[in-house]
């Protein structure tokens, strides 16, 4: 059985929609631990919840954790702090962010990416290094800005997305496959940019 652990300092709505995902495949059971840098955030609530384990891990605390304990995927979803390469070296992290990488880095990215006016955004996964946001692009997937669009719809559109992405990205990671980006959007037109149905 694979495991993953699922790192996150606040909401932790990425986390549930893993869990979700991973409980309807009972084929392919994966084995879910929940880790967190803060004892008040609400993804601790929803591992208790859903019934998964969970652990608070003290930043400082991360090198000793991960000498021994180990996971074939490490799994950032609102992990707030910056991972140093100690602690990177011990496993294989992945992160999740809410714009089209390289553009956007950083904190408020849904927010600078609307008032920026750009008419593509997106959702990036990506392998975390020590330069924030940096590391190689393992998968995007395009979220449209029209112009009548408020704020928040848009807000809403990009974590749709991403409880949508992240899954099958892990999924894929796990089970060592090679998948481009229509595998990605499963059976929509050809012609789909994003904006339809299926896709959100
Ligand atoms: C997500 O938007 C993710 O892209 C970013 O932090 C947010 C975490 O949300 N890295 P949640 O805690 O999963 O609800």
């Amino acid at each position: 059985m694979k495991r993953i652990a699922i790192m996150g300092s606040g909401n932790g709505s990425n986390f549930e929609a893993i869990v979700k995902y991973f409980s309807g495949k009972p084929d392919f059971a994966v084995d879910i631990t929940c880790l967190s840098d803060n004892v008040n955030a609400y993804i601790i609530e929803r591992a208790k919840n859903l019934g998964i384990k969970y652990k608070y891990l003290p930043f400082e605390q991360n090198g000793k954790y991960f000498a021994v304990n180990n996971f074939d995927l490490i799994v950032l979803a609102g992990y707030m702090r910056i991972l140093p390469d100690d602690v990177l070296n011990l496993g294989k992290f992945i992160n999740i962010h809410p714009s089209l990488l390289p553009s956007f880095k950083g904190k408020d990215a849904i927010y600078r990416a609307f008032e920026a006016g750009v008419k593509v955004s997106g959702v990036t996964i990506h392998y975390v290094t020590s330069d924030i946001d940096g590391g190689k692009i393992i998968a995007q997937y395009p979220v449209l800005i029209g112009n009548l669009m408020h704020f928040d719809e848009f807000e809403n559109e990009i974590h749709a997305v991403e409880h949508k992405l992240y899954p099958i990205v892990i999924e894929k990671l796990l089970k060592d496959e090679v998948f481009d980006f229509t595998d990605l959007v499963g059976s929509c037109s050809e012609n789909c940019s994003g904006g339809c149905a299926e896709c959100h």
